[in-house]
């Protein structure tokens, strides 16, 4: 026992002398923040030793190596491929050669959604040809393809006040980025509220606030009772061209040709991987991210990223011969680009567990410079994490710890009162990327993913090796 912990061990015999006279609930709670204190400052020693290993020591560019290696053996790897599969495989060898515990695979029903041949071509007022992405479950167009006149619209409210123009049309949507979680509307919806309206196919300016020409994919709902219409990105640059082709009133043309299928659902895996605890196994701290992507790109920073920093969290603790008190788990989730779907999945399957899980933690919004944790749990747990980052990251730079986790595949475990956290990081440019042709490794930076990967490390340990787990 070093110095440090002496003191410690003394403040909380002093704290429960001295609040022995509040209330019993009062004193449980000053006790265990007491406690969390002590075991923050007990596990200093060796959180700084994860740092300096994984920044400075052998596991220097370790992330940057093993996801470059992954994501240009693999490419892409969406959701229902044959690929995905294989790149499942890969990872659950990988983990078990890197000495991990428990590596399985856990079976998920996905959708199929292939793109096909795509393609269109503006050939009024000009012929031009238009770079387009299929969106996730649009359904193709005849062979021969579409060809109508176009109607361009900037928004929702200006399509309902121009419905009577719209039947037979491809509708063009030109709307302004506002911010992804707002404007993603027209990428979700587009096409539903186009077909209501008679619309026959409709083009949705890429959800981006930047572009060099770029389309950007994801994912669309149509809805029950709605015809559905094909649908496809295209970029700004062209949304815009097209926007002031149609306000000067000239006719404008397209034909788009898409061989989008949805095929019979397919069976997929989310892969798991841990380190299992010495003194309470059956409690957990879960790090994740998925492992499925668009079919463009690489799928290195949405989110290979996220993936291969939760791998890394635990392969760094067991290169360091380390081993918390309660297990450390790794999910790389399946599915999630086509609908949470892995993630959905995985929560039905272990909800029974819940009282067992200490703390959820995703990264999927980029693995660039990190700045801290957002972490949402009650006041106390509030507390300890509070100063858990700022005793343990300052060092790197991470100490912020603000509220609240911004999750994708881990809400339900959330909802239901289990602590959870993601990354805050440096990604401002996040969306120049995302779901684009742009996702491959370049993005990514090595000493940036070994500060991630640090970061994931230490809060996923430290937690992990608490006498208590967090409050809730
Ligand atoms: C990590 O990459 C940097 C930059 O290329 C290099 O200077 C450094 O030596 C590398 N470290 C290790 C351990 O390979
Ligand atoms: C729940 O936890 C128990 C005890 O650790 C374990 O045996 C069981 O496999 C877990 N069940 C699930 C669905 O994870
Ligand atoms: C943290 O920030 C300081 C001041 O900006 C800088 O000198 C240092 O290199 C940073 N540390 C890391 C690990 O990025
Ligand atoms: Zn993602």
């Amino acid at each position: 026992m070093g110095a440090s912990q002496e003191m410690a061990a003394f403040w909380v015999l002093c704290c429960a002398l001295f609040t022995a006279v509040s209330s019993y609930s009062v004193l449980d709670e000053k006790l265990l923040f007491q406690r969390s204190l002590a075991e923050i400052a007990r596990v200093k020693s060796t959180t700084d030793h994860i740092i300096d290993f994984t920044v400075n020591g052998k596991g220097q560019n370790q992330t940057y190596k093993r996801l470059a290696e992954f994501v240009d053996k693999f490419g892409s790897r969406l959701t229902g491929s044959q690929n995905l599969e294989n790149a499942i495989d890969y990872m659950l060898n990988t983990l078990r050669s890197d000495g991990l515990e428990n590596v399985h695979g856990e079976p998920v029903t996905v959708p199929h959604w292939v793109r096909g041949e795509e393609s269109a071509e503006l050939l009024q007022p000009r012929s031009h040809p238009l770079a387009i992405l299929g969106l996730g479950y649009s359904v193709g167009t005849p062979p021969e393809g579409i060809t109508a006149q176009v109607l361009v619209v900037r928004s929702f409210d200006e399509l309902k006040a121009r419905a009577s123009e719209a039947k037979g049309k491809i509708v063009v949507y030109n709307e302004d980025f506002v911010s992804y979680g707002t404007t993603v509307a027209y990428r979700s919806n587009g096409a539903a509220e186009g077909a209501k309206v008679g619309a026959v196919a409709t083009l949705i300016r890429s959800v981006t606030p930047y572009s060099i020409y770029s389309p950007h994919t994801g994912m669309q709902d149509y809805q029950d009772g709605v015809p559905k219409i094909p649908t496809a990105c295209i970029t700004i640059e062209d949304a815009q061209m097209l926007w002031r082709m149609s306000q000067r009133g000239e006719k404008i043309v397209i034909k788009l040709t898409m061989g989008a299928k949805n095929l019979p659902p397919a069976q997929s895996r989310n892969t798991v991987a841990e380190i299992i605890g010495h003194k309470y196994p059956e409690q957990v701290v879960l790090v994740s991210g998925h492992l499925d992507s668009w079919d463009v790109g690489q799928g290195a920073m949405d989110d290979g990223g996220g993936a291969f920093i939760s791998w890394q969290a635990l392969s760094i603790i067991r290169q360091l011969g380390l081993r918390p008190k309660r297990t450390m788990r790794a999910v790389l989730w399946t599915g999630e680009e086509m609908g949470i779907i892995g993630g959905q999945s995985y929560w039905e399957r272990h909800k029974g567990n819940i009282t067992n899980f200490d703390l959820v933690m995703e990264s999927d919004i980029g693995t660039f410079t990190p700045l801290g944790i957002d972490f949402t749990g009650n006041d106390q747990a509030t507390k300890i994490m509070k100063h858990l980052v700022g005793t343990l990251l300052t060092s790197v730079n991470a100490s912020k710890l603000s509220s609240p986790a911004e999750v994708s595949d881990v809400p339900w475990w959330i909802e239901n009162g289990v602590p959870g956290g993601s990354l805050i990081n440096a990604n401002q440019d996040y969306f120049f990327y995302h779901h684009s042709n742009g996702d491959m490794m370049t993005v990514e930076d090595a000493h940036t993913l070994d500060l991630c990967s640090a970061v994931w490390a230490v809060v996923s340990y430290a937690v992990a090796d608490m006498e208590d787990m967090l409050p809730r």
